[in-house]
């Protein structure tokens, strides 16, 4: 594989493919195998990725990157293979978390910035050895309008982090994927994180010129445009659709590598949907695919429940899920299509 970062950029947004976000903490790890009542060990979360990363149909034909966590980068599989190689072997390029978790912004309740700057050039030199080529870096914005969140200095300090982390990255050969997530899990209408979603992703792309980041050789991993989960009005489809490309067009400039999108906390179906939404309005400027975790990994979690004779079920769940999102990212995903699972 070529080593530019344009081209790792475009091979994660390869037609119909898109990346497998696998970099959930221990501590978040632990509370999604609290609900399948499974302890979780480092032999247990590796037991759980193996079996999604050896899924091979889901991995070969759907999965372009996985993005893993610190621990599950240095892990080998249960026969003593680097977990990385296996991912590899499908053709899924590594990638990795560096950032070091959102916490709460001194003299701003309720805002949060991420941490993890320093000591990166050196983390990411020493990721780039362990095979990883493109890395992950959250900032987090939480809406609260009644409560002044985010605030102005939230937006700006978590764009300025994100400018700094995508440049080390690029000076180490990995493609930064930026992640500014407007959060869904408040009480607000879709215009409301439409005008938060564009303050942020504004600010975001002028961090980003200003830090003379090469825009080709990042990935954009945004939030959709919708309803808060409190504000008891879902928003259909055709609205995310419509909304989050009309964000775009005003925001984010074309040059960039490509887009994948985080599930944010919808469910595994409406991820789905509105995914296909968007791409069956396009064509666009960009490549628009699912970078998704929880919207991937629902159902495959549920169905492995930490039984090594659940794997196949499992790995089925994941090939199903997978399938779905990869006819969403080429607009050809039908509802219909669920059923036959
Ligand atoms: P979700 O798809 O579960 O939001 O996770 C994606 C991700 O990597 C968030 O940083």
């Amino acid at each position: 594989m070529s080593e530019r970062l344009e081209d790792i950029a475009a091979a994660m947004v390869a037609d119909g493919k898109g990346l497998l976000a696998a970099d959930e903490s221990s501590g978040t790890i632990k509370k999604r195998f609290d609900v399948i009542g499974v302890e979780s060990t480092a032999d247990s979360r590796r037991d759980y990725r193996e079996m999604m990363f050896r899924a091979k149909v889901a991995m070969t034909r759907y999965i372009s990157g996985v993005i893993l966590y610190d621990e599950t980068i240095r892990q080998n599989a249960a026969d003593g293979t680097p977990l990385v190689d296996i991912i590899k072997a499908t053709g899924a390029i590594p990638g990795i978390k560096v950032d070091a978790g959102a916490k709460p912004l001194a003299g701003y309740p309720g805002d949060t910035i991420t941490e993890g700057l320093d000591g990166l050039r050196e983390r990411l030199a020493n990721y780039y050895k362990l095979g990883a080529r493109f890395a992950k870096w959250r900032a987090v914005i939480d809406i609260d309008v009644a409560k002044g969140v985010p605030s102005a200095t939230s937006i700006g300090s978590n764009a300025h982090a994100l400018a700094r982390y995508a440049a080390l990255c690029q000076e180490a050969g990995i493609v930064p994927i930026v992640e500014p997530e407007v959060l869904m899990d408040g009480a607000h209408d879709i215009g409301t994180c439409y005008e938060i979603s564009k303050a942020t992703l504004t600010k975001l792309y002028t961090e980003l010129y200003a830090a003379r980041v090469v825009l080709e050789g990042t990935i954009l991993k945004p939030n959709m445009v919708l309803a808060g989960k409190k504000s008891g009005k879902p928003s259909s489809p055709e609205e995310v659709a419509e909304k989050t490309i009309k964000l775009f067009r005003e925001t984010v400039p074309a040059a960039i590598g490509g887009i994948a999108f985080l599930s944010g906390g919808q469910s595994d179906e409406e991820a789905t949907a509105n995914l296909n939404a968007i791409n069956a309005i396009g064509p666009h400027p960009w490549k628009l695919t699912f970078s998704y975790g929880r919207a991937l990994q629902a159902a495959p979690q549920k169905a492995w429940s930490g039984k090594a004779a659940n794997v196949a079920a499992a790995q089925a769940a994941f090939a199903h899920r997978a399938h779905m999102n990869h006819l969403a990212a080429l607009g050809k995903w039908q509802p219909e299509l669920e059923q036959a699972a």
